[in-house]
């Protein structure tokens, strides 16, 4: 695909490419060509000889893997990103940081950690305004970046930018291709994410017994931490994971009879935990709602 190479675009990459930081965190609003400077920088990296990491940290509209999840991504050719391959993932719960701020934080921190590339690229949702605001300046705390991108079309990020002057970034104008997605445009590429991840999924049967719940912290109307079990809805999104607590992939619910669980899921290998989210989905990728936390 042709880009727009808005000025500074170039010379950010050649610049990566030369000193090449560990750590790079890219900010910015919803829309502004995150995704796109973020492949174009890989592609000039990998063109390079440079592995590369992506974290992809934007759980509402992924580049890598489905939504909901924070994935890391490891690249030596240009194919391999193209393929999109997810190495490892962590389940947040939602497609949306509100309310979900921990593991959001906690997930991409880990993968973070993971990432093996020369170079590894942290992509981020848009959520830059009020709690998303706190969000990013913990994230950069947190990650500590070497390098921060911030795509900005006016000075929407000198707020932030300020309170974190100390850490190195290039300030890179929005291209004047960039479109804005509308709500429903949105809502329809989160739909195609879901029904490809759950167009391979099988459906299997979980012994209660036999996994353990995690993200079960809900309180009900009268303040009590609701059991588990109560909250096994049918099509709940599901984060499963092996007994080391690695995340396989995810989940939806179909059925529970008090002992057995019915899942769909892409997952095939052995279950040890069962994580539950934040949202109704089918495995047709639409949208059902949320489910109190
Ligand atoms: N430099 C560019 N050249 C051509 N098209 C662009 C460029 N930057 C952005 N666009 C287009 O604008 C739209 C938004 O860009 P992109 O998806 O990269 O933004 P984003 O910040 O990642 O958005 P989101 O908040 O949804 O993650 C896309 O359709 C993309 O193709
Ligand atoms: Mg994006």
């Amino acid at each position: 695909m042709d880009i727009d190479l808005p000025q500074g675009w170039e010379e950010a990459a050649r610049c990566i490419a030369e000193e090449k930081p560990r750590r790079i965190l890219v900010l910015g609003d919803v829309d502004v060509g995150k995704s796109t400077f973020i492949n174009y920088l890989l592609r000039t990296l990998l063109g390079e000889g440079l592995t590369c990491s992506l974290i992809d940290a934007d759980i509402g509209q992924k580049d890598l893997g489905p939504p909901a999840t924070v994935t890391l991504g490891e690249f030596q050719y240009l194919y391999e990103l193209r393929l999109g391959k997810v190495r490892a993932m962590y389940f947040v719960g939602s497609t949306s940081p509100r309310g979900h701020l921990l593991p959001l934080l906690v997930g991409t921190k880990l993968l973070a950690d993971k990432a093996q590339g020369t170079v590894a690229v942290v992509n981020t949702t848009g959520f830059v305004k009020n709690a998303g605001f706190a969000l990013k300046g913990f994230k950069i705390e947190l990650l500590k970046p070497e390098l921060l991108i911030a795509l900005q079309r006016d000075a929407e990020l000198e707020p932030l930018l300020r309170s974190y002057a100390h850490v190195h970034c290039l300030r890179l104008p929005v291209s004047a291709m960039a479109k804005s997605k509308s709500f429903e445009e949105r809502r329809a590429l989160r739909r195609e994410a879901f029904r490809r991840y759950f167009s391979s999924a099988v459906e299997r049967r979980l012994e209660v017994e036999a996994v353990r719940f995690q993200r079960v912290s809900a309180h009900n109307e009268e303040g009590e931490v609701e059991d588990a079990i109560g909250r096994l809805k049918h099509n709940l999104l599901i984060g499963l994971a092996n007994e080391e607590g690695e995340v396989l992939g995810l989940g939806i619910v179909k059925g529970f009879d008090g002992r057995t669980l019915s899942i769909i899921t892409p997952v095939k290998d052995e279950i040890a935990v069962v994580q539950l989210g934040s949202m109704l989905v089918r495995e047709n990728g639409e949208e059902l709602g949320f489910v109190r936390r």
